[in-house]
């Protein structure tokens, strides 16, 4: 998405090697994309799934969106209409990579000069009896549920407050407060994500940088084609992404005139 400066990313990298809390170098606004009049949100996880409707969502109502992941949004992009293509840009990142997380925000703060909105939206999940948990999924689930999270919202502080503050959405589960049946590491994940998110909210309130929790129950996407075996999980009996999508764009419209804390979204029929 951005024209390559290695330059500068190689000596930003090397002062992060050497000092871990750098703040992000001081950028003029002035350069900021001439998409970026309005507010401008960074999703993870947005190649498909709930991270690229809610993006399809968000700019249809005018929001840019930088959207971050290991693989583009195409199948969002080939139906797009022309005309709002150039609100969603596609930044490749892996979330556990803390120096390409780095990179891209710096990216953004080159072009964009400020964030309004974070969604910790990427994460992965497969369901395992505990003895059968390797320990590269357990890293796995964590490193991108938790961890990676931690890396997007500690790298998007400076680029919030420099909106005058703004708003994190942490995509978590059900799982986080409700025992499922072999979903212990993603559970053990989602839990951690949110407690990170309600200590989060108590540290940024006074910066005026607010937090959203959301628990959702299933959602019908291609999580599940990942998630090992999930049968008795009936994909009809879920939720639709668009539905928990279009919930998720009137939670951030409706900011700062309300800040939506924690919500459950969850199917009529409950946890399936
Ligand atoms: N579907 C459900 O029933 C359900 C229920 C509760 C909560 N959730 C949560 O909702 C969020 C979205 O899930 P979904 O249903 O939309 O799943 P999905 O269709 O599998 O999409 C997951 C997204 O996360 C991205 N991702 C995974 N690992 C990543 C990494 N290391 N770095 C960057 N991006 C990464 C994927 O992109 P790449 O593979 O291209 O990187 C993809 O865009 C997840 O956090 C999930 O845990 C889902």
């Amino acid at each position: 998405m951005f024209a390559t400066n290695f330059e500068r990313f190689y000596r930003l990298r090397e002062l992060l090697r050497g000092k871990e809390d750098l703040p992000m170098s001081p950028r003029a606004i002035s350069n900021a994309s001439k998409l970026s009049s309005g507010r401008i949100a960074v999703i993870t996880g947005v190649s498909r799934g709930l991270g690229c409707a809610l993006a399809v969502e968000l700019v249809q109502k005018g929001i840019a969106v930088v959207g971050v992941a290991r693989t583009p949004p195409e199948k969002a992009l080939a139906g797009f209409p022309s005309s709002r293509k150039a609100l969603l840009e596609y930044c490749q990142c892996d979330v556990r990579d803390s120096l390409a997380v780095s990179e891209v925000f710096y990216r953004i703060e080159e072009k964009f000069g400020k964030i309004d909105v974070l969604v910790n939206n990427a994460g992965v999940g497969e369901f395992r009896s505990v003895d059968s948990t390797t320990e590269d999924l357990w890293r796995r689930t964590l490193e991108t549920n938790l961890t990676g999270a931690f890396f997007c919202t500690r790298a998007a502080l400076p680029l919030l407050r420099k909106a005058g503050g703004g708003l994190i959405v942490n995509v978590t589960s059900v799982a986080a407060v409700q025992g499922i049946k072999g979903l212990s590491a993603y559970s053990a994940s989602k839990a951690g994500l949110l407690a990170f998110g309600r200590a989060l909210a108590e540290e940024l309130r006074p910066h005026n940088i607010h937090v959203c929790n959301v628990l959702p129950g299933a959602i019908a996407t291609e999580f599940w084609e990942h998630a090992g075996d999930a049968s008795g999980w009936d994909r009809s009996k879920m939720m639709k992404v668009r539905d928990a999508a279009r919930i998720l764009v009137e939670v951030i419209c409706a900011y700062p005139r309300v800040v939506t804390e924690e919500i459950r979204l969850m199917p009529c029929i409950g946890l399936l």
